[in-house]
């Protein structure tokens, strides 16, 4: 300690200092090897925007300091570089490969591009490899790995086949190849450690290995959205730890649920949906499979009815997803029994009867999809008492009656579809009044009468509200126009009388109007032309009359204008030809006057145009429909109509 009180010590030791910071050569403990790998890693990344590499791979400084290196306790050599999620952009340099340390490469979640180099068949001490989330192509190299525990390499546009070599690495525990564009396929296996195997999201054909079933200790196997063929083997049913299986989007032929599945009593995770199997019956071993959280039978052909003790089978049950299939008769009765369901869709079938009772006995159900299925009888009100429902579907059936006003109990709906039923009465103003966090309000196609209650206002989430078909009457409340969210407004075909007010023009998101074929009258609001995202206007079979307001030319995104069937006067505004989306205009069936626009889609029957028809109509080869009759049109029919080849 005295010693370093010493004057000519302390300039020495500053001096040394000073000779280690400004050194012209790099760091003399660094491996010359592992060093040289790197500075040449380093030169492969083309962008680095969070500047890791550019500050802190500095060659002056021991490597083992640098950000994402991390080196052996024994000696200063490369065991690890974590350098993930970091924006990198470029190529891994071949260098990669004589960092011959190295057991720990985590490069995933950047956007390296490129090859993966052959020379990562020299890291002999890898245990894991992780590039998942790049932009890496070209094959996966055939290369023998032989500590490999983890391989991620999903989410890349790798393509070719897997190479076999990889397929047999007695250690490995993980691997993830899914999302990228691999062919051929699945090579036998010896993988006996193998507890996760990935290969989803890619174009694989042939069978499944029938090998799959000896890796017992599996627990997550996912095959889907590839195009395999042939029978899931039945040595899957000896995977006896299995807690996720997902075969769904391949081709598979055979049973859906070959009888050794009974043995997968932990499986948790069923999903097969999409697939060629065998038609008929739902497989009772199913009813065996009691762990089951998730099942995926969607799209499958299956016919025939649920065993009505279903629900009792399966108390961990999450979600039951049964569309697209031809199931008949009752819903079961004891689906309540699966107590924890969240998520029940068994669209599109052919289910009769009427929603069971027990239904509205569960508690934690936030979707339930009824849709597309020939459920009749009157009451539905024992839905409402699913607190947690988040989505109700039971559009295209035959349910009658009303709709119960105890769906005010639904206080976090956000989408009810009733659409396409035979319900009746009026629509509950209590609804109004408390489903707060609705986005969607479909009733359409029903038989539904009365006034929309003004309280429609109050659900200031609306984004989407079809009423269309119904038979609703009096007025269109003018608080509809202060619902600043909507996006979709179909009141059509009702019978809806008065004025369009001026405060239309407030609904600034509408991209679809639709209030055709009802009693409105009036001037159309200049504010109509204050709607700057608006796709389609039907304002068809109303009774609006004065002219077309100059405004409208303010709507640029506008695909489909129909203002037939009305009683508008005046000069159709020159400024309607100069709509660049447009592309059906109806205005037929009107007073409209004055010379002919040189429009695109036409039908301008039923006016009283004047003038001679534009040559030039000739040159919107695109138009198929052309409707002129009934006006006060004159001179010769233009020879460049005969080159509307697509006129229908
Ligand atoms: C390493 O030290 C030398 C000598 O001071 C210096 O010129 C060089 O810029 C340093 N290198 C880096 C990458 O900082
Ligand atoms: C590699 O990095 C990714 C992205 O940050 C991370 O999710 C993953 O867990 C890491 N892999 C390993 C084996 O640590
Ligand atoms: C490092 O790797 C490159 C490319 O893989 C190779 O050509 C070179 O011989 C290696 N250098 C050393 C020192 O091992
Ligand atoms: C399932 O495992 C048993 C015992 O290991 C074996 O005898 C049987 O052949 C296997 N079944 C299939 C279908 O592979
Ligand atoms: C599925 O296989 C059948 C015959 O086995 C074939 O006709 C069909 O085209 C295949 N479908 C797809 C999507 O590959
Ligand atoms: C399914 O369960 C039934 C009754 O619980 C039992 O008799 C049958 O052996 C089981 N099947 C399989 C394949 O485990
Ligand atoms: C199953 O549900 C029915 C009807 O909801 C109920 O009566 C019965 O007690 C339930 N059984 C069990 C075992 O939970
Ligand atoms: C709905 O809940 C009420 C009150 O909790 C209860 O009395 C009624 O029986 C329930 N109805 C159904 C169908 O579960
Ligand atoms: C609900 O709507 C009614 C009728 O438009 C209105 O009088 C009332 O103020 C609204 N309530 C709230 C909380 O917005
Ligand atoms: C408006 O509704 C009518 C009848 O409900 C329908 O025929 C028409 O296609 C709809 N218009 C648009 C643009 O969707
Ligand atoms: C016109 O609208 C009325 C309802 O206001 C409806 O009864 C009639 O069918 C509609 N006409 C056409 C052709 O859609
Ligand atoms: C029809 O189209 C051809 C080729 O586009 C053009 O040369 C010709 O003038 C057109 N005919 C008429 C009558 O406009």
């Amino acid at each position: 300690m005295k010693a370093l009180q010493s004057p000519v010590l302390e300039l020495i030791i500053s001096f040394l200092f000073i000779l280690e910071c400004v050194s012209a050569t790099p760091n003399p403990k660094n491996h010359p090897g592992d060093l040289s790998a790197l500075l040449a890693f380093k030169s492969h990344i083309t962008s680095d925007p969070h500047n890791i590499l550019t500050t802190t791979w500095n060659p002056n400084t021991s490597f083992c300091s640098w950000t994402g290196v991390s080196c052996s306790r024994r000696r200063p050599r490369v065991t690890g570089l974590q350098l993930d999620s970091l924006s990198l952009a470029g190529t891994i340099a071949p260098e990669i490969g004589n960092l011959s340390f190295l057991a720990f490469l985590n490069l995933s979640k950047n956007a390296f591009t490129g090859h993966i180099p052959n020379s990562i068949g020299s890291l002999r001490r890898l245990k894991v490899l992780s590039i998942f989330n790049n932009m890496l192509d070209g094959p996966i190299p055939a290369v023998h790995l032989p500590r490999l525990r983890s391989l991620s390499l999903f989410e890349n546009h790798l393509v070719g086949p897997i190479p076999p070599i990889i397929f047999s690495i007695p250690t490995l525990e993980k691997l993830s190849l899914s999302t990228n564009s691999l062919t051929g396929e699945i090579p036998a296996l010896y993988l006996p450690r193998l507890r996760f195997l990935r290969l989803s999201y890619n174009q694989l054909s042939g069978e499944i290995p029938k090998e799959l079933g000896e890796i017992v200790s599996l627990n997550f196997l996912s095959l889907h959205e590839n195009r395999l063929t042939g029978a899931i083997p039945s040595s899957i049913g000896n995977l006896t730890q299995l807690n996720h299986l997902y075969l769904g989007s391949n081709n598979l032929t055979g049973d859906a649920i070959p009888a050794s599945f009974g043995r997968l009593t932990k499986l948790q995770f069923l999903h097969l949906e999409g697939n060629a199997f065998q038609a008929g019956p739902m497989p009772r071993v199913i009813l065996n499979m009691s762990s089951l959280v998730e099942i995926n039978l969607n799209f499958l052909g299956f016919s025939g009815s649920i065993p009505t003790d279903f629900g009792l089978h399966f108390p961990f049950l999450q979600g039951l997803y049964l569309a697209r299939n031809d199931f008949s008769g009752p819903i079961p009765g004891f689906l309540s029994n699966a107590s924890n369901l969240v998520v029940l869709e068994i669209s599109r079938n052919m289910f009769t009867g009427s929603v069971p009772v027990s239904l509205g006995d569960l508690p934690l159900l936030q979707k339930l999809n009824l849709a597309y299925n020939r459920l009749s009888g009157g009451s539905i009100s024992m839905l409402s008492n699913l607190s947690s429902l988040i989505y109700l579907d039971l559009s295209y059936n035959e349910l009658s009656g009303t709709i119960p006003s105890e769906f005010k109990n639904l206080e976090k709906l956000q989408e009810l579809h009733l659409t396409g039923n035979r319900l009746e009465g009026s629509i509950p103003e209590e609804l109004f009044q408390s489903m707060i966090n609705l986005g969607t309000l479909s009733l359409d196609q029903n038989m539904l009468s009365g006034p929309i209650s003004s309280y429609v206002g109050n659900l200031t989430r609306l984004q989407k509200v079809t009423l269309a078909e119904n038979a609703l009457s009096s007025t269109i409340p003018s608080s509809i126009w202060g619902l600043a969210e909507l996006i979709l407004l179909d009141l059509s075909h009702n019978f809806l009388e008065g004025y369009l007010p001026a405060e239309v023009g407030n609904l600034k998101f509408s991209t679809l109007m639709n209030l055709s074929s009802n009693r409105l009258l009036g001037f159309l609001p200049i504010t109509l032309g204050h709607l700057p995202m608006l796709v389609n206007l039907d304002l068809h079979n109303n009774s609006f009359s004065g002219s077309i307001p100059q405004s409208l030319s303010n709507l640029i995104s506008l695909s489909l204008l129909d203002l037939s069937s009305n009683s508008l006067s005046g000069e159709i505004p020159k400024s309607l030809t100069d709509f660049q989306y447009l592309t059906s205009l109806n205005l037929s069936f009107n007073r409209l006057e004055g010379e002919l626009p040189r429009l695109r889609f036409l039908s301008l029957s039923y006016n009283q145009l004047s003038g001679e028809i534009p040559r030039e109509l000739g040159e919107i080869v695109s138009l198929n429909f052309l409707g002129l009759h009934g006006n006060r049109l004159t001179g010769a029919i233009p020879s460049s109509i005969g080159n509307l080849t697509q006129l229908k």
